[in-house]
Order: C-alpha cells, then sequence, then structure tokens
C-alpha cells in the first residue's frame, strides 16, 4: 500500500522524508517522490522504483516543510508522471495521497470542464486541481470544499507555496501525526516515527491536521477538535533487524515473546464480547482467513458453537445470514484492510462485532471491541508472529467458552496456551532441518500442502507462505480431497508437504500420503508422529493435544524462508505485495 510521510520544523525536510518513507518501504510500492516547501517555491523530486533511485535527486532539495510517498499503482502504470506528489495546475499546492477516490472521474470531467488538464492516470491528481480550483486565498476552507466533493478513501498530505503549514486530512485510510517537540510529522502509520517521537494524534475520519508552530485538528465543518495524545509503547529497535538478515526471520524468532505477551493479556481477563452469543462469523483475509479458518475447528470442535470462517471480501458481497445473538469477529494484523472493514461493517449493526488486531489504534479498532494481539511491529510483508498471535487470541477465546460450559477439558487446554512460547521455542530449533529441505524444494516450481481439520488451516497458510516470499506456486487441498482430481497433478518428484498432528485423523492422513508416494511423490512429514515408513523426511514438532497445527505453522514459515533465501528473493518486500491492503 501507499505510504505517507511528511514534515513541519526547523530542520532540512528531504533527509527526514527520505528516512520515513524507507521505515515505509515494507508496504509495497514501486515508486517514490517528495516535495519541499522553501520562500515560496515547490521543489519536487519523484523516481520510479525504490527509494534509492530518489535519495540522488534530493540533494539539493532545501525547505523546512514537506511531503513524501511511495506509491503502490492502483490507478496508472507505475512511472514517474503518476508517482506523488501531484502538482496543482496553478503550481500551488503539492499532495501526497493514500486510497482511493471512487468519484474521480466525474471530478476529472468537472475539471476538464473549466480547463484544467491531467498529466498522469491517477484518481490522486484530481484531488491537487480540485484543490486549487476551490482556492480563493484560504487553504483550510479550499480543502474542506474539496474534501466534501470527494468520495471514496483517502489519507492526504498538502502544501501550498503562500502558505507555511503542513496540512493532512483522513477519510478511511490511516495517518497520524507524529509529535515531537518544535518538529511535526505526519505518516501513513507510527512505525514511520518511532525514531522520532512516541506522541501521536490519530487522525480519524473527517479530520484535518494544520500542522504549523501549533497543531489544530478540524472537522470539516471547520470546527476544532480536542484529540488526546496516544502514546505508542512499541519500542523503536522492535522495528529495526536487530542482526537477523531479512525482518521476517527476525519476527519468526520474536514468536516466543509476542505469544507470551498476548496471552498475558488475555488468558485471565474477562471478554465480554463472548457473552450471550449462539454462533460467531469469524472474517479476514489472506493469513487472518487463515486464522479464521483454523478458529472455526478449533472452537467447534471443542465448543460445540457454530463458526462461519469467510473470506472477508466474499461474506461481504454475499448477503450473509446475521443473527442478532451471533458475534462477528474480524480478524487483521494491521487493522487496515478494506475488504476486512467493509465485512465488518456489513453485520456492524446486526449482531456484536469484535476484532483481533495487531496495530493499536487502527480503524478496525474504532469500529469493534479490540482484542489485541500484542505481537510488535510487524515489519516483513509475510505475516508470521502475528498470524501465530491471532491463532493465540482463538485458542483463548476457545477456552473460555469450554470454562463457561464446565467442560473439563479447559485446564489442560490452558496449561498448553501457556506452555505455548516454550513450545513455539522448541519448534524452531528445527531450523538446521527446515533450512536444508528450503535447499531441496528451491528448485522446484510446484509444491502441494496438504492437511486435515486445523491441520488443513495450517496447510492452506503454509502455502501462502511459501507462495508469497518464493513465488513457488505452491497450493493447499484437504487431504481427503486428492483423489476427487488434484491427484491427476502428482507425478514423479512432486513436492508434497503433509501436515499431521491430529491423531484422530492421522491414519486418514496417512493414507493419503501413500496415495501419493504411490505416485512418485516427495513427501516431508510435518508431524508429532513418527511417519518414517510413509515420508521421506519427517519434520517432528511437539505433541499436543490442541495446539501443535499452530507449532506446525511455524516449522512451515521458517520452510518457507529457508526456501527462499536459497532462492535468492526479496523476502520481506516480494514483488507485487503490500503489508496493508488498504484498498479493495
Ligand atoms: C500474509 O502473509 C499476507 N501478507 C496477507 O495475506 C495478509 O495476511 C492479508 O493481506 C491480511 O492483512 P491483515 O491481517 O493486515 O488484515
Amino acid at each position: 500500500m501507499c505510504g505517507i510521510v511528511g514534515y513541519y520544523g526547523n530542520e532540512d525536510a528531504s533527509p527526514l522524508l527520505i528516512n520515513g518513507l524507507s521505515r515505509l518501504e515494507y508496504r509495497g510500492y514501486d515508486s517514490a517522490g517528495i516535495a519541499v516547501l522553501h520562500n515560496g517555491k515547490i521543489d519536487v523530486q519523484k523516481a520510479e522504483g525504490r527509494l534509492s533511485n530518489l535519495i540522488g535527486l534530493t540533494t539539493d532539495m532545501h525547505g523546512s516543510i514537506g511531503i513524501g510517498h511511495t506509491r503502490w499503482a492502483t490507478h496508472g502504470a507505475p512511472e514517474v508522471r503518476n508517482a506523488h506528489p501531484h502538482i496543482s495546475k496553478s503550481g500551488r499546492f503539492a499532495l501526497v495521497h493514500n486510497g482511493i477516490i471512487e468519484n474521480y472521474k466525474e471530478l476529472k470531467s468537472f475539471l476538464e470542464a473549466r480547463g484544467f488538464t491531467f498529466v498522469s492516470d491517477t484518481d490522486s491528481e484530481v484531488i491537487a486541481h480540485l484543490i486549487d480550483f476551490y482556492y480563493t486565498g484560504d487553504v483550510i476552507t479550499a480543502l474542506i470544499k474539496a474534501a466534501n466533493r470527494l468520495s471514496g478513501s483517502y489519507a492526504l498530505g498538502i502544501i501550498c507555496n503562500n502558505d507555511n503549514r503542513l496540512f493532512a486530512i483522513k477519510k478511511d485510510s490511516p495517518l497520524v501525526v507524529g509529535l515531537c517537540g518544535k518538529d511535526t510529522f505526519i505518516a501513513s502509520d507510527m512505525q514511520a516515527l518511532l525514531d522520532k517521537t512516541r506522541d501521536f494524534y490519530i487522525l480519524d475520519n473527517g479530520e484535518i491536521a494544520v500542522i504549523g508552530d501549533t497543531v489544530d485538528i478540524l472537522n470539516l465543518s471547520g470546527e476544532h477538535i480536542q484529540k488526546q495524545i496516544y502514546h505508542a509503547t512499541w519500542d523503536k529497535t522492535e522495528a529495526d533487524k536487530n542482526g537477523y538478515p531479512h525482518f521476517m526471520l527476525k519476527e519468526i524468532y520474536e514468536q516466543p515473546e509476542a505469544l507470551e505477551r498476548t496471552l498475558k493479556a488475555h488468558l485471565y481477563a474477562p471478554l465480554p464480547f463472548l457473552y450471550d452469543i449462539n454462533s460467531i462469523h469469524i472474517i479476514g483475509c489472506g493469513s487472518a482467513y487463515h486464522a479464521a479458518l483454523m478458529g472455526k475447528y478449533i472452537i467447534e470442535a471443542l465448543t460445540g458453537i457454530r463458526v462461519n470462517a469467510d473470506i472477508a471480501s466474499e461474506f461481504r458481497y454475499r448477503n450473509p445470514i446475521i443473527k442478532p445473538d451471533d458475534l462477528l469477529l474480524a480478524i487483521s494484523q494491521s487493522g487496515e484492510t478494506a475488504d476486512t472493514i467493509g465485512a465488518l461493517e456489513i453485520g456492524a449493526n446486526k449482531c456484536k462485532s469484535a476484532c483481533i488486531v495487531n496495530v493499536p489504534e487502527s480503524t478496525l479498532t474504532h469500529k469493534s471491541t479490540p482484542m489485541y494481539t500484542f505481537a510488535g511491529p510487524e515489519v516483513a510483508v509475510a505475516t508470521t508472529k502475528g498470524f501465530t498471535t491471532q491463532l493465540l487470541n482463538l485458542y483463548i477465546i476457545a477456552a473460555k467458552l469450554l470454562k463457561k460450559r464446565g467442560d473439563d477439558r479447559v485446564q489442560s487446554l490452558i496449561e498448553e496456551i501457556e506452555a505455548l512460547p516454550t513450545l513455539v521455542q522448541q519448534t524452531l530449533t528445527l531450523e538446521p532441518q527446515l533450512k536444508e529441505l528450503g535447499k531441496r524444494i528451491a528448485p522446484h516450481s510446484y509444491a502441494f500442502f496438504i492437511g486435515r481439520g486445523a491441520d488443513y488451516a495450517a496447510a492452506k497458510e503454509s502455502a501462502l507462505k511459501l507462495k508469497e516470499i518464493s513465488y513457488i506456486h505452491a497450493d493447499c487441498y484437504p487431504a481427503g480431497e486428492l483423489k476427487h482430481g488434484t491427484i491427476s497433478l502428482i507425478e514423479e518428484g512432486s513436492v508434497v508437504v503433509a501436515i499431521a498432528t491430529d491423531k484422530a485423523l492421522l491414519d486418514k492422513t496417512i493414507s493419503n500420503i501413500i496415495e501419493v508416494k504411490a505416485r512418485g511423490a516427495f513427501v516431508i512429514g510435518i508431524s508429532c508422529f513418527d511417519l518414517s515408513k510413509v515420508c521421506d523426511v519427517t519434520v517432528t514438532v511437539p505433541a499436543t493435544q490442541f495446539v501443535s497445527p499452530l507449532l506446525a505453522s511455524v516449522a512451515c514459515q521458517m520452510l518457507a524462508y529457508h526456501t527462499a533465501a536459497a532462492k535468492g528473493c526479496d523476502i520481506d518486500k516480494p514483488r507485487n505485495l503490500a503489508k496493508s491492503v488498504t484498498v479493495e
């Protein structure tokens, strides 16, 4: 997703803007640019590709007010002319935008009919000209008029060549104001500014930040708003690599402490959103959906409460049946995923809603009751600690529902939840074996993941991890489904990863392993049982009654990481991907 930074203060803006953009690189982008204001003149530099292509162009940019942007192309190819900042027709305004303007074509025609011409194919450029159109001498009035014409989502940073202030406006796309003494920053998320400050205004929809020697927050009627300062507890070092070759490996190893923090927060605390519910809809995208799917298997098997797991972009458009005594539970690491927010809004006024989210004060946490994960900043695009802490919260929800039913299995479940950090630590010691297996898989173009029950959900997540960072086409099938068509794809040497941690389903899964072995597959078993008689290689994860699917996921994170490392892939910033998909 696009990244926005802005600066107002006494120092040269350009190096501060570049530093801020470098901390947003993980969001994924294909071009970048900055604009600085100096003595009534706006200086703009933009470049395709990585930030390194831009830096050399900015060394002679002077001015202490500026905006910067990394662009993840939605409207218009990743070319310099489509890169931000965009300049308005008069040259008076420079603007950066994250989001999608849904009525941009109508506005573009409106402006073209009034003599405006466009240099880009973007929706964002329309906003710059629209502000120009409404400008009659007062910037704030022009901003309010333009914003009231926009429909869609936007986080905007704006500077004006005859107004020595920085402006920011937010609607449905994250934007924070970082307070740092005489310096003030804006950014798409707090992570970009943790090396400068931990004190923020979290802008809400329809709020404008007017940043000069003071910071004023207005609504779209121009009225002043009193904002509380949010003090971020995330530590700056958590957002650094700390010696690891990639953020992803660091975050894989951070899982024991992330799980520890999360279980301490919730295991013995009440979860009122669980009271008096009859069934649960869990929604999410990507890995968050895989957590939802595993949550379905875990909670239904243990509590007998019906659970639907839905991909959020499907849930929001399939007219789901939602009853007043249902619980709508959204899962999202970033709390900003547009499809998940949209799906939550479908059910918001029909039943209780809650969310499992990692980023504090993100949009989802303002729309439903948050059950935070405490994974800390997750920079790698491929989620790891974000995913396993989501699973932990789902195990905790199952334990609380089980306890309410007086089921005597709750004690052993709680004991396993409390042991999770240690169990994951034990799983991480498998790295040498997984590194060798990664080298073995790397030359392949295809891989198949199979599993049953919660292991099927673990296999889906494991397949995504491998696809995301190694670009190997990995697909996942319920183990029992292979014989209904997919097994036609199995040939001599096909890589099959079989996850089997559930004793009750073990024999069935072994039969499926034998089926693929008989057709020449190379089978890697991820299990807590001895599969050496049927698999070519077995990776043994700790045996438990409930949480081994989570442990299998951790082993497969490591397998995916080392496969991608063996291929020399850009592990933390895979091609085409963004860390948080804030557009539909
Ligand atoms: C996971 O590795 C991917 N980066 C992606 O599938 C991600 O899980 C998905 O986009 C949802 O993001 P969220 O958890 O921030 O909502």
